[in-house]
């Protein structure tokens, strides 16, 4: 027997009215990305014939965001208005055509959702040849969800809006996650039967449940063994609770993965960053994006990571990093800044106060105390004192320039070095030296050339009164 087809939509269109922001909803960030991504993600692996993003508020933003998400084919409804999960599943089953089989809508809102469930689902809908399938949960607090009404006999009867609610019905804790299989033919023939007669004048999608019961089709509910992957998201509240729950489950897959993350409740880890074994994250540390940590390396305290690499043994404390390459065995901080293009090769070191941006400090060089290195490519085995500063950048034409050294040179504390400089392999720059012409090779060199070479034209305007 072939396997039923299966299309999806997703409800990406809402108004997001309690989140109050001019962002939509759907694209709000959690754990490095929107909140749609997962939801993508988990419908990706159920290998759906086609899937319908529908879009509304920000149409045009959701629709660029989810396109850069998947690399799956997306076809996009547009909903015109806002007028109910009814409404919306009404656009995007009119984006499928002449398809045939079963329907699973997903609410863009609810990022925990995992594809296991979803297939579950889909499987249980199959089995027991439903017009339709529900998904509910268990909730502690079932606040702002749909009610799940049962029978006697314990089948759904039909679903109610918290704000339609009777108190009665309000203490039923069995909530409505608005994940659904439909069989595509009840779908269509019962949404043309729902009308606004809700508190809040919408098309609710649950009323489905009870224009299919009154045609005599099966509604089955399942309900999730795990609640927490149901959570909507309608406000920064419920954001940031998602967000908590997200986080913990990011952190178990790398705990399980062979990584020591001291305490998972204050360690910040982005759902694309990858980590290797034994790898130890200390309390307080941020991976953001596609951040990716070397096995065996040690992370944090107090580390902020974006889109930066760390090799195998590194370590890197209190410091932050953007864009950077920490290679295998370096050492990091503490109170280190690496800007983008910062590459510290194999064992190389950038201590306490230490600035780097667009600059390679080669394989075992050291640069340890309160410097700023910019522009600049060190070689190997370098030492850089404590002071030295890479002058890349002229005020006076804005532009920037590079600092080349050699391998095996030691640079004496405060040295500046005025680009464009050359200082050669195995020299040698004295404490306090300003070095304006380039070094050659085992060169020392000593002393600071500052005198006038010639006066400044006052501006005219602009320029400061003295
Ligand atoms: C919905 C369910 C509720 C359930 C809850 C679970 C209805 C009527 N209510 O409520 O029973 O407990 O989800 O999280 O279905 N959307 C559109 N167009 C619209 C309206 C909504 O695309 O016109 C999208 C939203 O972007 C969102 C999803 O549909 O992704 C759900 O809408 P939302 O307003 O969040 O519904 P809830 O009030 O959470
Ligand atoms: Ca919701």
């Amino acid at each position: 027997m072939s396997t039923p087809r299966l299309a999806a939509i997703v409800l990406a269109a809402g108004e997001g009215k309690r989140f109050k922001s001019s962002t939509p909803k759907v694209l709000h960030v959690l754990c490095g990305g929107p909140l749609v991504g997962y939801v993508l993600k988990a419908i990706a692996s159920l290998a759906a014939s086609k899937t319908v993003v529908v879009i509304g508020r920000g149409g045009d933003e959701v629709k660029a965001a989810c396109k850069q998400l998947t690399k799956a084919k997306l076809t996009f409804a547009l909903q015109e208005k806002q007028l109910g999960t009814a409404d919306a599943a009404r656009a995007g089953d009119d984006a499928l055509a002449k398809f045939s089989g079963d329907v699973l809508i997903v609410p863009g809102d609810s990022p925990l959702l995992t594809a296991e469930t979803l297939q579950a689902l889909i499987e249980h809908h199959r089995r027991t040849k439903a017009g339709a399938t529900m998904l509910t949960a268990e909730l502690d607090d079932p606040t702002g969800y749909g009610r799940v009404i049962r029978d006697a006999q314990g089948r759904v009867e039909r679903v109610v809006e918290e704000t339609d609610a009777t108190p009665d019905e309000k203490a039923i804790t069995e909530a409505n996650t608005s994940v659904w299989v439909f069989d595509r033919a009840a779908l269509r023939s019962s949404l043309t039967k729902i009308d606004r007669a809700n508190a809040q004048k919408e098309f609710y999608l649950t009323d489905v449940v009870a224009v299919l019961r009154d045609k005599g089709e099966v509604v089955e509910a399942v309900k999730t063994r795990d609640p927490t992957e149901v959570l909507g998201v309608n406000s920064r509240v419920q954001l940031a609770d998602v967000a908590a729950l997200m986080r913990r489950r990011i952190a178990e897959r790398h705990m399980l993965d062979g990584v020591t993350i001291v305490d998972p409740a204050t360690t910040f880890i982005d759902a694309g960053v990858t980590i290797g074994r034994d790898a130890i994250i200390h309390p307080l540390t941020h991976l953001h994006g596609a951040t990716t940590i070397g096995a065996g390396s040690e992370i944090g305290p107090n580390v902020k990571l974006v889109d930066t690499t760390v090799g195998d043994g590194a370590t890197v404390i209190n410091a932050v990093a953007n864009q950077a390459t920490v290679g295998p065995r370096a050492q990091v901080g503490p109170f280190t800044y690496l800007r983008p293009g910062a590459v510290l090769k194999e064992g190389a070191k950038a201590g306490a106060y230490v600035e780097v941006k667009k600059s390679t400090i080669g394989k075992g060089s050291k640069v340890p105390h309160l410097s700023y290195i910019g522009d600049a490519e060190i070689g190997e085995n370098v030492n850089i004192g404590a002071g030295t500063i890479t002058c890349n950048y002229d005020g006076e034409t804005g532009k920037k320039s590079k600092t080349v050294i050699g391998d095996d040179v030691l640079i004496g504390s405060d040295t500046m070095l005025v680009a464009p400089v050359t200082v050669g392999d195995g020299a040698v720059t004295g404490a306090g030296s300003v070095v304006s012409k380039d070094i050659g090779p085992g060169e020392v060199a000593i002393g600071a050339p500052a005198r006038t070479v010639r006066k400044r034209k006052p501006k005219k305007e602009g320029g400061r009164k003295k």
